[in-house]
């Protein structure tokens, strides 16, 4: 029994030794991956990113948690702009990471003219309550959002009418493009692409925008909202107090009636604030927008514009928000009744200069830092726009030990495409052994004799 344990365990580390050498050999990587390299076997962390206990929503639906490999083909999705009918708009036109994920656009450029409305910031959109986006809620959930402005005339131009090519068409685009074929087949388990697959890792990624570096949560990690926060300014505090009080006896300003923390996204049961402008046509009026994004990164780090505020961008600063607020520019049948006046028409708040300063200094707090520099939102593709090395994932192969000693590597891939296999010594340089295409089940193997230690091998793609 005692001999049994010990050859057991003498064979359970040889085993191990060698499926760890393999291991690391396919999941050997460098640090940082260089723009237009996709290493599928160092993912950025977008699926258990630290959040702090005071955030408590959640509007990812049970069926598309985030996946690091989801929202790397959602990044990759997100700035590319072949998923618009002349390849030269991708979602972060629109959306900046370095404006967070907002424009600097009153109505952005789509490919066929302006948008109707302001282009929204994506910060923290996962964590809000209400689960409806764009400005009016049109959308019902994050994952139909996603593939709308792609078939917007306007914006991405697959809308299917008045000539525009269909979704089908750019399904059948993106199915000629052998590195979304490859990573497709590594999200999901096969190369099939489909517009659920496109919204499921657009989605992902627009959720993993996450932002909790700002000021406020600085605070907020030692008080509760309604306690001084010791980090604050006396004016920050003030304006904080401000906030989320109560107009009337209350003596507030109310925000936080529709814009709560500590997630500031909008209460689910606003009505409009009184923003009427339609962008569109340049006058008229629109009554039918009651989302807000999260107030957080309303301006950038360093208290500069992120863009036009409100859905017409009608508002520049901070200071112009404050004063639409304080003095509700004028009623209309769907304002909420939280701007009006308990005894009949709209709210005005009279607030001294120095409580506006105040409560603009709070809401310079809610800005954070990462989000606009931190590698896994930015562009993936290199200076010249392109993929230029895919490398496949430990996870999608099977080691198989030979009774003759030798190894198969086992990777599941994309149907007819030929994948480069190769091996190092340093987890640096890397030498091509040989080429393998993918046969009829999707599958490469390579077979190769037991390797000695500091050997290690890989299959890459290079589109
Ligand atoms: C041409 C500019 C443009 C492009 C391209 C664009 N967007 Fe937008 N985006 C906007 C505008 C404008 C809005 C607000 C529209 C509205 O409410 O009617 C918006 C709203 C959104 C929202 C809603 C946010 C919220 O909190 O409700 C999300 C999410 C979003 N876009 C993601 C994307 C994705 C993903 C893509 C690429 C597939 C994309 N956008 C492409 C301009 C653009
Ligand atoms: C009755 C609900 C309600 C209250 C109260 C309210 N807001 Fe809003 N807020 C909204 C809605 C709805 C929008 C989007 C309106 C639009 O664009 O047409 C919005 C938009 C904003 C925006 C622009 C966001 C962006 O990304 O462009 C800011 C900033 C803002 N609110 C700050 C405040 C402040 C500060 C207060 C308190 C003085 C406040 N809000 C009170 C409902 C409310």
């Amino acid at each position: 029994m005692k001999m049994q344990t010990k050859h057991l365990t003498k064979s359970t580390m040889k085993t191990t030794r060698t499926l760890w050498t393999l291991f690391v050999a396919l999941s050997g990587a460098s640090a940082l991956a260089q723009n237009g390299v996709v290493d599928l076997t160092k993912l950025h962390n977008y699926a258990n990113q630290p959040r702090p206990a005071y955030i408590t929503r959640d509007n990812t639906p049970s069926n598309n948690a985030i996946t690091d490999a989801g929202a790397t083909l959602g990044r990759i999705l997100f700035y590319d702009k072949r998923l618009s009918r002349n390849s030269t708009v991708s979602c972060s036109s629109c959306h900046e990471q370095s404006r967070g994920f907002g424009d600097d656009a009153t109505a952005s450029l789509g490919i066929n003219g302006s948008t109707g409305r302001h282009s929204m910031r994506l910060i923290n959109s996962r964590f809000s309550n209400e689960s409806k986006f764009f400005w009016d809620e049109r959308a019902a959930s994050l994952e139909i959002q996603t593939t709308q402005p792609i078939q917007d005339h306007v914006e991405m131009g697959f809308s299917g009418i008045s000539g525009d090519p269909a979704f089908a068409d750019l399904v059948a685009r993106l199915t000629t493009i052998p590195e979304y074929r490859v990573l497709f087949a590594m999200t999901f388990g096969n190369a099939t692409i489909t517009e659920t697959r496109v919204q499921q890792s657009l989605a992902q990624f627009v959720r993993s925008i996450q932002s909790f570096d700002s000021k406020y949560d600085i605070g907020r990690a030692q008080a509760n909202d309604n306690q001084p926060f010791p980090n604050f300014t006396t004016a920050e505090n003030a304006g904080k107090v401000l906030f989320i009080n109560t107009p009337g006896p209350g003596g507030g300003a109310g925000c936080a009636g529709c814009h709560a923390p500590p997630e500031f996204a909008i209460d689910p049961n606003s009505r409009n604030n009184g923003t009427t402008g339609v962008i569109a046509v340049g006058t008229g009026t629109d009554l039918t927008n009651t989302r807000s994004p999260s107030l957080r990164d309303a301006v950038g780090p360093s208290g500069q514009s992120n863009g036009g505020l409100m859905h017409d961008a009608s508002k520049s600063t901070l200071a112009d928000v404050i004063n639409h607020y304080n003095a509700i520019p004028g009623d209309n049948a769907n304002l909420d009744n939280r701007l009006r006046r308990p005894g009949g028409g709209v709210q005005n708040l009279n607030l001294t200069q120095t409580q506006k300063d105040n409560l603009a200094a709070f809401l310079r707090t809610l800005t954070g830092a990462n989000i606009y520099t931190d590698q896994k939102w930015s562009t993936p593709f290199n200076a010249q726009g392109d993929l230029e090395l895919i490398i496949l994932p430990a996870s999608a192969s099977t080691l198989t030990k030979n009774s003759n000693g030798t190894v198969t590597i086992r990777c599941s891939a994309a149907e007819g495409l030929t994948y480069r296999f190769e091996s190092s010594t340093d987890l640096s340089q890397w030498n091509l052994i040989t080429t393998v295409t993918t046969d009829a089940t999707g599958l490469i193997d390579r077979t190769v004799p037991m390797p000695y230690l500091n050997q290690f091998f890989r299959f890459t793609y290079i589109p």
